[in-house]
């Protein structure tokens, strides 16, 4: 049996969706966090589940909010724009934790959201989306592609670049512990979430 601690968001629903939201924080800003990179699922339009991994870029806990950067002609931009559902997830082994959200995603492409977080994107970050040709094309060989360099990437990757937004409806954290796994859920009515203990 494990000796340690039992953390203090254990038995306590309140703590529990507080540090739901402070991992996903944790993991906008800390490069080695698993939340800092969710596999983040979309549906295509047969219907088929597609999963891929992404650089979470904001989690904000009151508007119940996360944000994500794509290329526009991605597949994960297409499907967004068809069918615009998604679901993240993440484990950390280290906390043992494992959370997941449902939400609905927004694609930006040409607004303000876009714009800001286009000029505070690294200078290595944008060089991809001024790649040719765009993401999932066939190529002839490996290499038959194309980047600019970090300066014109500034103009070339601009109106390839989208920032998603996606508003959380559904929230599920799990934690791991042999004295007891302990699983809640969340969901939104509005502003309010409304969560209970769930069976592991
Ligand atoms: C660690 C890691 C981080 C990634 N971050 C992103 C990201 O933030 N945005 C993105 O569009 N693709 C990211 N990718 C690449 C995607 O996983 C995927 O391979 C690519 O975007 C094509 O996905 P799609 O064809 O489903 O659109 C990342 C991959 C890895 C391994």
């Amino acid at each position: 049996m494990s000796r340690d601690p039992l953390p203090a968001f254990y038995d306590d629903l309140d703590a529990s969706l507080a540090e739901l939201w402070r991992l996903l924080a944790d993991g906008v800003g800390r490069n080695g966090s698993a939340f800092h990179t969710p596999a983040l699922a979309t549906v295509d339009g047969a219907g088929r589940p597609r999963l891929r991994t992404v650089v979470l870029r904001a989690a904000d806990s009151a508007a119940g909010t996360l944000r994500f950067h794509c290329d526009r002609r991605s597949d994960k931009a297409r499907e967004i724009g068809r069918a615009p559902l998604c679901a993240l997830q993440g484990y950390d082994a280290a906390a043992k934790v494992q959370i997941r959200v449902e939400g609905e995603a927004t694609l930006h492409t040409d607004d303000a959201i876009a714009d800001a977080a286009w000029a505070a994107a690294q200078a290595m970050s944008r060089v991809a989306y001024g790649g040719e040709p765009g993401p999932g094309t066939a190529l002839p060989s490996g290499d038959a592609y194309v980047l600019p360099d970090p300066e014109a990437a500034v103009t070339l990757g601009r109106p390839n670049f989208c920032a998603v937004g996606v508003r959380a409806t559904r929230l599920d954290f799990l934690y791991l512990d042999r004295r007891g796994h302990r699983r809640a859920g969340w969901r939104r009515d509005g502003a309010v979430w409304t969560g209970s203990w769930l069976a592991p």
